[in-house]
């Protein structure tokens, strides 16, 4: 498992088992995530801002209403950069404050202003954890679908012996990476296209787009991380293979469709991101064409059109396949979706520098009996949601 891609709010609240999370920020990082942390000042008696700036490489949040912090990132655009909150540790006192719904700090109000998930490692004395008050506040966050992860028992740094001490670094960070390897699609076999395809002109020359596989390859790792088995077909792109993917590269709307039916009948799902070449030259010229003419026709004939083939199949995956439209998005869509015969369409605006080659991405999703719209977001965050989606619509077919 990893972190890779993943952005990580990691609050620190006051508690002696602060010291601990220096490492814990050690081993997120080295696990592949981006992390950012906020502390309130009661940790700040305990560990200095300067170690986890040191371990983060990123600067440390701690008031709420710094100008020179809200300049470069306001706390909402902080809120909403997260893919997780971590706070460990939380001390009661913040657990009561965040059962309360306060927002007197920077960090209170984080998890009020976010829609991200929120887990957090208690650490107190356990008589504190055991009063009735505490456990009050912990139903409470429960029900709202907080994770609580621990906390351990054993000596405590005050002398007494019972539930109460942070889980150790290393299981923090066991339970962050479970969190997003869902197993939604755990033992499917998944085929994603990605990238662009390239259509020979001359030995130099070719007919391509803006796709940068951008999009394919999230999608690709956020499939791996449902637990699905994944096979990428790619254009030429510019991006390392995610973990456990196995890829397969192509340059031609051709060679993309030799691939895809190699293995089809054995995929249980195809999700086609590839921004695919519509028309290719007749023929490709054997030298290079020389500058001669004043003007120089090409003629081009249609590809096949892989996703409505894959679609057509007397026993199809479950096909979903994407739609880059620069206007009357919905309309396009829908009509893509019922003439390829798809279970789901992936819409993406495109005209003004969108969709293509950006490092976010919006999307609204069309199947027969419903919709869903992701708004504008990094194409990881994106990927995770469409296939979150995707699991939810296979799985009730
Ligand atoms: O790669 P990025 O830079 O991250 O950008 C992502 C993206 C914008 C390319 C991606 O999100 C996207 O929209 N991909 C589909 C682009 C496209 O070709 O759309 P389309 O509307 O022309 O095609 C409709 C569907 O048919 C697509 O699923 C496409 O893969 C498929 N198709 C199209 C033509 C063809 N000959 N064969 C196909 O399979």
């Amino acid at each position: 498992m990893s972190l890779e891609n993943k952005q990580i709010l990691l609050g620190v609240t006051g508690g002696i088992a602060a010291y601990k999370t220096a490492e814990l920020t050690r081993l997120l990082t080295r696990a592949g995530a981006s992390v950012r942390v906020v502390m309130t000042r009661g940790a700040q008696a305990f560990v200095t801002p300067l170690t986890f700036q040191a371990l983060s490489g990123e600067p440390v949040r701690t008031e709420l209403l710094d100008p020179k912090h809200e300049a470069a990132m306001g706390h909402i655009e902080l809120a909403r950069w997260a893919d997780l909150i971590l706070v460990a540790p939380a001390t009661a006192s913040f657990i009561e404050r965040l059962a309360t719904g306060r927002a007197d700090d920077l960090l209170s109000t984080l998890c009020l202003a976010s829609a991200s998930p929120i887990m957090l490692a208690p650490a107190m004395n356990q008589q504190m954890w055991q009063q009735q008050a505490t456990q009050d506040n912990v139903q409470i966050l429960l029900k709202r679908d907080i994770k609580i992860i621990g906390p351990a028992e054993g000596d405590q740094a005050c002398g007494d012996v019972g539930p109460g001490r942070m889980l150790e670094p290393q299981k923090i960070l066991q339970l962050a990476e479970q969190h997003f390897h869902t197993g939604a699609l755990a033992g499917k076999r998944i085929m994603i296209t990605a990238g662009p395809t390239r259509e020979p002109i001359d030995p130099v020359r070719f007919l391509s787009n803006r796709s940068s596989g951008k999009m394919g390859y999230a999608l690709a790792q956020a499939a791996v991380e449902a637990g699905a088995t994944v096979t990428l077909i790619t254009g030429p792109v510019n991006l390392t293979t995610p973990r456990s993917v196995k890829r397969i590269n192509v340059e031609t709307a051709e060679a993309m469709r030799a691939a895809v039916f190699e293995t089809i009948d054995r995929s249980d799902i195809f999700i086609a991101t590839a921004a695919v070449s519509d028309y290719r030259p007749v023929t490709a010229a054997e030298q290079k064409i020389k500058k001669s003419a004043e003007h120089l026709t090409l003629e081009l004939l249609p590809n096949p059109d892989i996703l409505a083939e894959v679609a057509a199949l007397e026993k199809p995956p479950f096909t979903v396949g994407f739609a880059a439209e620069t206007e009357s998005l919905e309309k396009h869509a829908q009509a893509k979706l019922q003439r390829k015969k798809l279970n789901m369409i992936a819409a993406n605006p495109v005209n003004d520098n969108q969709g293509f080659d950006q490092d976010e991405n919006q999307l609204a999703v069309f199947w027969s009996d419903g919709e869903q719209r992701f708004p504008l977001t990094t194409k990881y965050k994106l990927a995770r949601q469409l296939i979150s989606l995707i699991a939810e619509q296979y799985h009730s077919t």
